[in-house]
């Protein structure tokens, strides 16, 4: 039985969620100096990843090599860097009371592996609930870009040898008769819209620094209550 409850802690816990090339590694970035700047216990985590056999797990999954690496296995791989990165990094952050702004986490499994991948989502949902617990966001910014302008700003900018997913988006392999990254988009706004009271779509088409100005603005509603004070951008 999965229990949804929220775990009882004092931090804050954020995710950044979107297709390549939404903006999820720079705004996070931008976000975490931001916190710092103004004083908040702020800790950045990045999936898959955190922790040294969580490194080791996202080479296997991101690089070139693993082409041809099995569906189950790779969803068992995620699984395993998370629960391992909420273990060592995440949980006991929240316990102190800190910020947590992680790159990436469960809403990538159910988009990717789930509708992406087309494996059966209870089995993603007990994963999922397996790997982390209640470990779940306070909230979560899905950072929504046309596929031909993430598609673009991932392959223009990014290069390097963590490419086997944009490889196989470029190749633009069909999954039952619809492009993966079709299916991944639609995803995002399907899990969005199951959750709407944690996730936040964000139009990340936008100059970045707009994407950046909307996200604090819905943080400081929340953070304001909780911590008595504000983010400024600026400070
Ligand atoms: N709103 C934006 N406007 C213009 N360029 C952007 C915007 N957001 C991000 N970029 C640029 O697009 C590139 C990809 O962004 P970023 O790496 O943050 O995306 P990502 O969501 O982390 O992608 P991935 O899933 O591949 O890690 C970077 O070079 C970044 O500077
Ligand atoms: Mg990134």
């Amino acid at each position: 039985m999965i229990n949804k409850k929220r775990h009882n802690k004092q931090g804050f816990f954020i995710s950044l969620e979107g297709f390549e090339g939404s903006g999820k590694t720079t705004l996070s970035k931008k976000l975490y100096h931001i916190m710092l700047r103004n004083g908040f216990n702020s800790v950045l985590t990045k999936e898959p990843g955190g922790t040294l056999a969580a490194d080791k797990i996202r080479e296997i999954l991101l690089e070139r090599e693993s082409e041809g690496l099995g569906y189950k296995a790779e969803l068992l791989l995620f699984a395993a860097s998370r629960s391992e990165n909420v273990r060592v990094n995440i949980q006991p952050a929240l316990e102190c009371g800190s910020i947590v702004i992680s790159d990436r986490y469960l809403d990538s499994t159910t988009a990717y592996q789930g509708y992406g991948r087309g494996i059966d989502m209870e089995i993603i949902k007990y994963l999922n609930y397996f790997a982390v617990g209640n470990i779940i966001p306070d909230i979560t910014f899905f950072l929504d870009v046309d596929t031909e302008i993430g598609l673009y700003r991932s392959t223009v900018y990014s290069k390097g040898k963590e490419m086997r997913f944009e490889d196989e988006f470029i190749q633009q392999k069909q999954i039952n008769g619809k492009l993966f990254l079709d299916r991944v988009r639609e995803a995002y706004h399907q899990i969005a819209s199951q959750n709407p009271d944690r996730i936040q779509v964000i139009d990340s088409n936008r100059d970045i620094d707009l994407v950046l100005n909307d996200i604090i603005k819905i943080l400081n509603q929340r953070l304001s209550r909780k911590y008595c004070k504000e983010i400024f951008l600026e400070s």
